[in-house]
């Protein structure tokens, strides 16, 4: 079917639902919801024979949905309505939520039911419910919901339902006095990432995020109690929780010390090593080890990678491979492997320009270390999307694993044309060819996780349940073959072939120089489109490249 998507933004989801219906044949085009006018010409333009909406913020006008099948991508299960409906769900702790697919009338929501699909609610930000199990229950919903359309014989079902109010700063706030731990975080996770919960710290107001809870360290209801790297801990009404970000009124969101430098002065809580610790608090990189294999997880908010945790996960990484481990497993965050260079605290530097080439180089020296560790064989185990340099770092590691599900945009072009680094020019040709990787660069879709391993771009794509499981029972194996050695051996052997050939400094400096170019030359695409970024600028038109109905040679269907 030809299928025109109405959406907010190309958001996780909207890529996701794009990369599933385009593998089972369907002609999707897509255009942003920014005015009635926009959306009524793209349906003029495309002709599809069904709209769907998987992530809208207006609604759709009576003009296309009174004369077209449009569904709705609703994030609430059957007979829930209206806005706010996970923040809702999270925050009062409903054990099981869902995806419905309804069809747009006039009243919101409130349309005949074509698909749903459930799941078991877990105690966690929004985000990471929209990325994870909305994702995967609206991808079995509208892939039934567009089934049934196609075999023309189903009959959908008004339900009766009830309309939730937007929830607001009121519905959100917290009480330091009275209110506990498990509370706090409920009314946190609720409102992450958007809009984060109104607050004060240092008496400014703010917008709180990326909390995590404490098991032992305690103190006075409301009080800061001290630091660790770049978070703050707070005590509650019954122990104390982490804030790792906060937004202050008018600026972007930061790692919470950088949004409140007085922060710096608090108290220092240092964790004693690398280890994962035995007990919940804010641990930013996690080192487990089991059968031979040391594993690291590192839970950087949103994936971003900034200069201080690039160094600080490198000289952790250093660390781990003097451990008596075979393979070391770089598990990222449970959300994001990682999605590259940190644009926010580049943003929010002095000068950006400069922190920009700081941070590249520090995410390089972290590419570096992995690829010249001749001591371990190294995985990069993708259990969450990936996005830009992240992609690329992990092809660092001798193999990358990814879960099905996953992710992936290994591109650049999107941040301002920016020509990339991480050893990307080095790593690519190899396995996917130089046109190959050329054409990797320059595509500005995402991409499934069975899509890069058929490109030879990645090694293998695991099942989705299971995967950690999965991932450890194959890194074990890894380290308890036979031929472990000889692998180990072969790939220092090709490594210092490949150093005589052309050395890595070579590869970096000739990425680099196209960097510099990047941050310091006079085209300023690069600082512009990481403005607008940073700035949840909304859409003001929908790019060329997902616009199909916009290209020059698209002809209207008659
Ligand atoms: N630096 C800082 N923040 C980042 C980031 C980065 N490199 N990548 C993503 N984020 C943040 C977004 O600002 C957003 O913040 P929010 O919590 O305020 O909403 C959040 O992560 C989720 O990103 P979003 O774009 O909504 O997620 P998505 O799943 O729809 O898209 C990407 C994923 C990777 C395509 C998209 O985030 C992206 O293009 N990121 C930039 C990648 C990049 O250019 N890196 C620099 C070059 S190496």
């Amino acid at each position: 079917m030809r299928i025109l998507f109405l959406t907010h933004s190309f958001n996780s989801l909207t890529q996701r639902l794009f990369c599933e219906l385009t593998r089972r044949g369907h002609q999707i085009s897509i255009e942003f919801d920014i005015a009635d006018s926009v959306s009524e010409e793209a349906v003029a333009l495309f002709q599809p024979d069904l709209i769907v909406a998987p992530f809208l913020k207006r609604a759709i006008p009576e003009s296309i949905w009174s004369r077209h099948l449009c569904l709705v991508v609703h994030p609430g299960s059957v007979g829930d309505r209206g806005p706010s409906a996970l923040d809702w769900a999270i925050q009062q702790g409903v054990p099981e939520w869902g995806v419905t697919v309804l069809q747009a009338e006039a009243e919101m929501d409130a349309g005949p039911v074509w698909a749903s699909a459930n799941f078991p609610l877990r105690a966690a930000r929004k985000a990471s419910i929209y990325r994870n199990e909305t994702t995967e229950a609206a991808v079995n919903a509208v892939l039934q919901a567009v089934d049934r359309v196609q075999a023309g014989n189903f009959t959908p079902a008004r339900v009766p339902g009830q309309a939730h109010a937007l929830m607001r700063q009121l519905d959100r706030r917290i009480d330091w006095q009275q209110q506990t731990t498990a509370e706090i975080l409920a009314h946190l996770n609720a409102a992450d990432g958007f809009p984060g919960v109104a607050d004060e710290l240092f008496g400014q107001p703010c917008h709180l995020f990326d909390a995590w809870p404490e098991a032992t360290l305690k103190g006075a209801p409301g009080e800061l109690l001290g630091r660790r790297e770049t978070a703050i801990l707070r005590g509650t009404a019954d122990g104390a929780i982490w804030l790792g970000h906060a937004k202050r009124a008018g600026g972007i969101k930061l790692p919470a010390t950088q949004a409140f430098p007085a922060a710096l002065a608090l108290p220092e809580l240092p964790l004693p090593g690398w280890h994962k610790s035995a007990t919940p608090t804010w641990q930013d990189i996690a080192y487990e080890e089991a059968g031979g294999v040391g594993f690291f997880s590192f839970e950087f908010y949103n994936g971003a990678m900034s200069t201080e945790q690039c160094r600080r996960l490198t000289a952790a990484f250093q660390w781990a491979t003097a451990q008596p481990t075979r393979v070391i497993v770089l598990r990222g965050g449970s959300d994001f492997w990682s999605n590259g260079i940190h644009l926010n605290t580049i943003e929010a530097a002095e000068s950006p320009a400069d922190e920009s080439w700081a941070n590249i180089n520090a995410i390089d020296d972290l590419a570096e270390a992995i690829l010249r560790c001749e001591t371990q064989l190294t995985v990069a185990a993708l259990g969450g999307n990936a996005g830009a340099g992240g992609c690329f770092l992990a092809r660092a590691a001798d193999f990358v694993w990814v879960r099905d599900g996953v992710m992936l945009n290994p591109h650049y072009k999107n941040m301002g044309n920016l020509y990339g680094s991480e050893f990307w020019s080095y790593l690519l040709p190899p396995r996917v060819g130089v046109d190959g990787a050329q054409a990797i660069m320059r595509h500005r879709l995402p991409m499934t996780a069975p899509e890069a391993v058929k490109l030879g771009f990645y090694d293998a794509c695991l099942p989705g349940p299971g995967f950690a499981v999965d991932v450890a029972r194959r890194a074990a194996e890894l380290a308890a073959a036979p031929d472990f050695s000889g692998r180990l051996a072969a790939k220092v052997e090709k490594r210092r072939a490949d150093e005589a050939a052309k050395p890595l400094a070579v590869w970096r400096e000739e990425e680099l120089r196209e960097m510099r170019r990047n941050f310091y030359g006079f085209d300023p695409s690069y600082h512009v489109a990481r403005y607008h970024f940073v700035s949840r600028t909304a859409n003001s038109w929908t790019p060329r490249h997902l616009a199909r109905h916009r290209d020059l040679d698209w002809k209207t269907p008659t």
